[in-house]
């Protein structure tokens, strides 16, 4: 098998927030069974490696002095489980929101809340994208992974990935361990278990006059509102959520509450979950912009390559920014989504 090692690639296309950064080396995989040799081959000449998917979940503050394993594997396949279930099995490199419309083209319920998240599929259970109250842990089955350690394949169900909000395993204990190659979901063929209890999901479909909603209208509703409040990516650099919505004690959200009444939240399993959208708005920073970086004016969680120019400190910095205004006027602290590298 003959891999191509490019040298000294710009990152710019290959992360959501249009960062200019370069890569020492460079590898496009476009079948999974070059990965191993490609790791054995940066673990020979001591080089740190850095798998990337679709880029949306990154911020490059410096040049990676490494190999960069850019995976572009794709492959969508069926399994048929029973009259009403269905496996679908993806490969990493397939771009998430196509898998979403190859699923609702099929009318295999299940994701259609996850319509139009950037990134790609072989990420999506490692921070285990979640939006409009499905999360993917709800629908995945298994992922197939390689080790990095001994280069061998293995199996992860979905109890074995320990998911958690906007977490896995894969973010934390096994933390570069693992390259996950393909993704498994269960998804429903007939009786699909939607999910409109999130409020923007309701009123939507209600303002259009849709009563029994196809998983078509549910994807397409959810496209509408994202479309609405959140920047896209090819046209203004960002990462989605830049953090995460922190989880509150019960005591000290409830000395918050006294505070400001309108706070909103939600019953989490470990407190009360609030946004930090609302924390980042109330701080001030909504719409703020310092230098070329900005939070968007439509959902403050979102931090903006706002003039493009940006580089990854100054994001950084900003973001900084954000936290010690968080925890000096509420006393709680916001916690990064995004992967600094
Ligand atoms: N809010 C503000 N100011 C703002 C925006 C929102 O105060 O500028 C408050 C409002 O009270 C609003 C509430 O935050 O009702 C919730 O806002 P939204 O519905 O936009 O959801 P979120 O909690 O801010 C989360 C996810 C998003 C996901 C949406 C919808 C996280 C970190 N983010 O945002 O995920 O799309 O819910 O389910 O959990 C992502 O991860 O990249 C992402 C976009």
């Amino acid at each position: 098998m003959s891999i191509t090692i490019l040298e000294k690639v710009s990152l710019k296309d290959y992360n959501t927030f249009g960062i200019e950064v370069f890569a020492d080396f460079f590898v496009e995989i476009n079948n999974e069974e070059e990965i191993a040799p490609t790791i054995e081959y940066a673990k020979r000449k001591n080089l740190p490696y850095l798998v990337l998917g679709g880029g949306s979940n990154v911020l490059f503050t410096k040049n990676f002095s490494g190999i960069v394993l850019l995976i572009k594997t794709l492959g969508i396949y069926e399994e048929y489980v029973d009259e009403n279930r269905v496996l679908v099995k993806a490969k990493a490199g397939e771009r998430w929101h196509s898998f979403v419309e190859y699923c609702i083209e099929k009318n295999y319920g299940g994701i259609e809340n996850l319509s139009l998240i950037p990134g790609n599929v072989g990420p999506a259970p490692v921070q285990n994208i979640g939006a409009y109250g499905v999360e993917v842990k709800d629908v995945l089955e298994s992922c197939k992974v390689l080790n990095t350690d001994t280069l061998d394949f293995e199996v992860f169900d979905n109890e074995s990935c320990r998911f958690g909000y906007r977490d896995s395993i894969f973010k934390n204990e096994k933390r570069g361990k693992y390259v996950i190659l393909e993704v498994s979901f269960l998804l429903t063929r007939k009786a699909h278990n939607t999910r409109l209890s999130y409020g923007a999901i309701g009123r939507e479909l209600s303002s259009h006059h849709i009563a029994n909603p196809t998983l078509k209208d549910i994807a397409n509703t959810v496209i509408r509102i994202r479309e609405k409040k959140l920047p896209d990516p090819k046209e203004i650099g960002n990462a989605g959520s830049f953090f995460k919505n922190p989880i509150i004690a019960r005591q000290d959200f409830l000395s918050l509450e006294r505070e400001y009444p309108d706070i909103p939240s939600y019953f989490g399993t470990l407190g009360m979950k609030v946004p930090a959208a609302w924390f980042i708005e109330k701080a001030g920073w909504r719409g703020k912009q310092i230098g070329n970086v900005a939070t968007y004016p439509l959902q403050a969680l979102v931090i903006i390559n706002k003039t493009g120019n940006a580089t990854g400190s100054e994001i950084y910095d900003f973001s900084e920014n954000i936290i010690k205004s968080v925890r000096e006027k509420f006393g709680v602290n916001l916690e990064r989504e995004v992967n600094v590298l």
